[in-house]
């Protein structure tokens, strides 16, 4: 079956790859999901867009919205990219795909050709957001919040000297950036 869509991938348009499903009927469990599949973080236009592989992050309320959290370097181009397009996506994808995700996450769009290079499909959704063909779901997202947590904001000891040990060589910290959800789509 997974033979005949790819063979057919190419040819098919959004409505006829993915069905629109709410936030409750994701069936994915929350701790695989984020910490077991590296989603594909997207923003972008048609014309232009860029991807980076992320880790970690959640799912959860914010503002009484469904929400989707990520932790991203301040120097990743596709954040600066969400700053500017204030939507994106969060693409994951089955097993077979790995390698390609590695490969986003290898090198920075910013200053390489990595996004003609990656043997992915990009689509655009109806919203007009770019994910890709491949992807068994997508979350669409509205940027809510970033926040750059000061280190002195770490509790447990072990963290502290995680954060302490990430930030010592580097202004770099990270940013938390919440993302209203607001439309999944799973693969047809
Ligand atoms: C498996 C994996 C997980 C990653 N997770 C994160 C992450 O959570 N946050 C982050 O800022 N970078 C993460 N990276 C690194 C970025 O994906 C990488 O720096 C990428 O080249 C950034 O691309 P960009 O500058 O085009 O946005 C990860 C890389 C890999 C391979």
């Amino acid at each position: 079956m997974r033979k005949t869509i790819n063979v057919n991938l190419k040819e098919m348009n959004f409505k006829q790859l993915f069905e629109q499903i709410s936030p409750e009927k994701i069936s994915d469990n929350v701790f695989t999901l984020v910490g077991k599949i590296f989603p594909v973080v997207t923003a972008g236009s048609e014309n232009h867009f860029n991807s980076m592989t992320a880790s970690g992050g959640g799912l959860g309320m914010l503002f009484k919205k469904p929400t989707t959290w990520c932790i991203l370097q301040s120097t990743r181009y596709t954040l600066e990219m969400i700053q500017k397009e204030q939507t994106y996506t969060l693409s994951y994808f089955p097993k077979e795909y790995k390698k390609q995700i590695l490969f986003l996450g290898s090198k920075s769009g910013r200053d390489s050709e990595k996004m003609k290079e990656v043997k992915l499909t990009g689509i655009k959704t109806p919203s007009g957001n770019i994910s890709y063909k491949e992807a068994r779901l997508i979350f669409e997202c509205k940027l809510t919040e970033i926040t750059t947590p000061d280190p002195d904001d770490f509790y447990s000891l072990e963290v502290k000297d995680y954060i302490k040990e990430m930030y010592k060589d580097t202004n770099e910290h990270r940013k938390y950036v919440f993302g209203e959800i607001t439309h999944v789509w799973v693969k047809k």
